[in-house]
């Protein structure tokens, strides 16, 4: 797993439970289909149980899109740890996606304690980080991402899984160059080494825009191990599209 590449989706807050029986039969199709690739769905908490249930048996992993901040058992009214999503069987956890950051003022406080729990429970967690656009064009983009990995340091790691996901590339159709995709991976891979020994295995994915027309160029890119998809992960079609295209990339030039 730490050697194939990585499809991974994100639902976000959509979904229903008559449409999801359907969608995930079939995401868990193309991953039998493309078993050197490590496919999976982070699916809205309410629906683990369900995408679990579908996915019984296939290649396609279940995720979570948050785990809490509180690892005990008790009164956390609305919460859910990460020890019960490795209960029943969930894979992964994203952390500190950038609308947790934004609308949950999610900081680096709460993120190691986030990935603390996660590595207790061994839940297998993918941190996401990214620049806003502002903070591009002033030329900060690889401090900002330094600052958000600088909490790997507080913990001791085996495997690191990190998103990058630029904030101005999210759900816009707008995707930074394959230059800037390399530049910022090759820097995210020297940042995590650094911090957290030579020993470590590393997945760094891109996401923001992944689609099924751009996934190929993208995942050919230096450093580039896999992609974390939002939108087109609602779709059956253009999923598999992006499974197949992380299957066979294109020739490194
Ligand atoms: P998008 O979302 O693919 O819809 O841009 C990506 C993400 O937020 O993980």
């Amino acid at each position: 797993m730490w050697q194939q590449k990585w499809v991974l989706g994100n639902w976000k807050m959509n979904g229903r439970q008559y449409a999801n029986q359907a969608l995930l039969t079939e995401l868990s199709q193309s991953a039998n289909e493309n078993p050197h690739v490590y496919s999976g769905i982070a699916v809205p908490a309410v629906y683990t149980a369900q995408a679990l249930a579908c996915a019984a048996g296939s290649a396609l992993a279940i995720g979570v899109q948050d785990v809490s901040r509180f690892a005990d058992d008790g009164a956390f009214t609305g919460e859910i740890s990460a020890a019960m999503f490795a209960d029943i069987g969930v894979a992964f956890a994203l952390i500190g996606h950038s609308e947790r950051r934004q609308y949950f003022q999610e900081d680096n406080a709460v993120l190691v304690q986030k990935l603390r729990h996660c590595q207790a429970a061994q839940l297998l967690p993918v941190l996401c980080v990214g620049e806003t656009l502002d903070q591009r064009e002033a030329g900060q983009a690889e401090a900002v991402v330094a600052a958000q990995l600088a909490l790997l340091a507080d913990l001791s790691w085996q495997h690191v899984a990190i998103a990058y996901e630029p904030v101005w590339a999210i759900g816009t159709g707008k995707i930074p160059t394959t230059a800037q995709i390399a530049q910022m991976h090759g820097f995210i891979y020297r940042q995590i080494l650094s911090l957290c020994g030579e020993d470590v295995k590393i997945r760094v994915l891109y996401g923001g825009s992944v689609n099924a027309t751009n996934a190929a160029e993208i995942l050919a890119v230096d450093h580039v191990d896999g992609a974390l998809v939002g939108g087109a992960s609602l779709h059956a079609d253009s999923f598999a599209a992006i499974i197949q295209a992380a299957c066979a990339p294109l020739p490194k030039s």
